[in-house]
């Protein structure tokens, strides 16, 4: 090892594993990536089972990471869910920092690693508890939603958390629930102006954004139509409500992998990270993916190398003080605790009914 440790032994079953996993991403690694690839993935898969340890994988994690590795794969609220559930003594969170803290605030029993403590948000990064509080103490009596894409301390500080695949849902519970039709969604403001299209309520919205997100238009999704006028537009939410006017279906990550595995269309477009398109084209091998898409930066960092290194010295555990974590729980757990939807959360916008706008804090 590059570290100079003694690698764990491999059996032959971790070896024909990885070698089921080459069969799945031989679309999307070349094999000279594999080469470097194939021992990891059988060594990462050996050493969760000496330490009864779970690897939760983001669809925005590469093709040999969410294939080869993530014993869990989804979306933030899919991830959230699975990390409640678990029963090991270690996860592994493959995706960006708030993420692992969710997991952390869920299970602080449990240790939760991330392979790289630099793997953050923009969205976590545009807001603090202190704004919270300031927010509250200018709105009383407005219940406060925050995306679960923010640091457990603004958790600590909220009502309820939300996710892309049930913010709708999640602002009308909590508006029926405080008996108001005003509501705070936080921090995303392209995702605020996306749910205030679906919803009678009123909402007050942060003006953070998603780096990889913000930066497609409208004109974009145009240029794109007319290049592959047969292929059919997913965009995430928290794009601009432009773009996701323009598109054929918007949701969150696990939205639009369910719209191409069931619908199966023959040649697709993902506004979205760029990974999320090569996990998908491994289980949708008939669907053509056109590629415009921008990469995330932090979820990049996160790679086979570091996961194996987490591992293996039990590094970098993220930890949360013991109140703030309670209080954070409350807020995922009572989001949690919504019946799941019947069908993965959609925003159709150009059907929309409601075409009043946020009011920016
Ligand atoms: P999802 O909840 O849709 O997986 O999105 C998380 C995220 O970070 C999107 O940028
Ligand atoms: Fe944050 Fe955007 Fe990266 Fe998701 S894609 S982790 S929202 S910066």
């Amino acid at each position: 090892m590059a570290d100079g440790s003694t690698p764990p032994s491999v059996t032959a079953a971790d070896e024909i594993a990885a070698a089921r996993v080459w069969e799945k991403v031989r679309s999307r690694v070349t094999p000279m990536e594999w080469r470097g690839h194939a021992p990891l993935v059988a060594r990462i898969n050996q050493l969760k089972r000496e330490k009864n340890a779970v690897v939760l994988a983001h669809n925005y994690m590469t093709a040999e990471v969410f294939h080869g590795v993530g014993d869990f794969v989804g979306d933030s609220l899919g991830l959230a869910r699975e990390a409640a559930r678990s029963d090991a003594r270690i996860i592994v969170q493959a995706g960006v920092h708030f993420m692992a803290e969710t997991s952390k605030v869920l299970c602080p029993e449990k240790t939760v690693l991330i392979p790289d403590q630099r793997a953050g948000c923009s969205l976590a990064a545009s807001i603090t508890a202190a704004d919270v509080r300031l927010i509250r103490e200018r709105h009383p009596g407005v219940p406060v939603v925050t995306y679960v894409n923010t640091t457990a301390a603004v958790k600590a500080e909220t009502d309820i958390c939300c996710t892309s695949a049930n913010a709708v849902q999640v602002v009308e519970a909590i508006a029926a629930e405080f008996g108001v039709d005003r509501v705070i969604l936080l921090p995303d403001e392209f995702l605020a102006r996306n749910v205030a299209r679906q919803t009678a309520i009123r909402i007050l919205a942060w003006q953070g954004r998603c780096e990889v997100h913000e930066r497609f238009t409208a004109q974009d999704i145009g240029e794109i139509r007319e290049a592959w006028p047969d292929a059919e537009i997913l965009v995430h939410p928290e794009c601009p409500t432009e773009v996701v006017e323009a598109a054929d279906f918007a949701g969150s990550t696990a939205a639009m992998s369910d719209y191409v595995l069931r619908r199966k269309p023959r040649q697709v477009v993902l506004i979205t990270e760029c990974s999320m398109a090569d996990n998908l084209a491994c289980d949708a091998p008939r669907t053509q993916f056109v590629r415009p898409c921008n990469l995330c930066p932090h979820m990049q960092r996160i790679t086979l190398a570091n996961i194996h290194d987490a591992l293996l010295h039990e590094r970098f555990e993220v930890t949360v003080d013991a109140a703030i974590a309670a209080r954070a729980r409350r807020s995922v757990q009572r989001m949690i605790d919504l019946p799941p939807p019947l069908v993965p959360a959609r925003y159709d916008l150009a059907r929309a009914r409601h075409h009043v706008d946020v009011e920016l804090l």
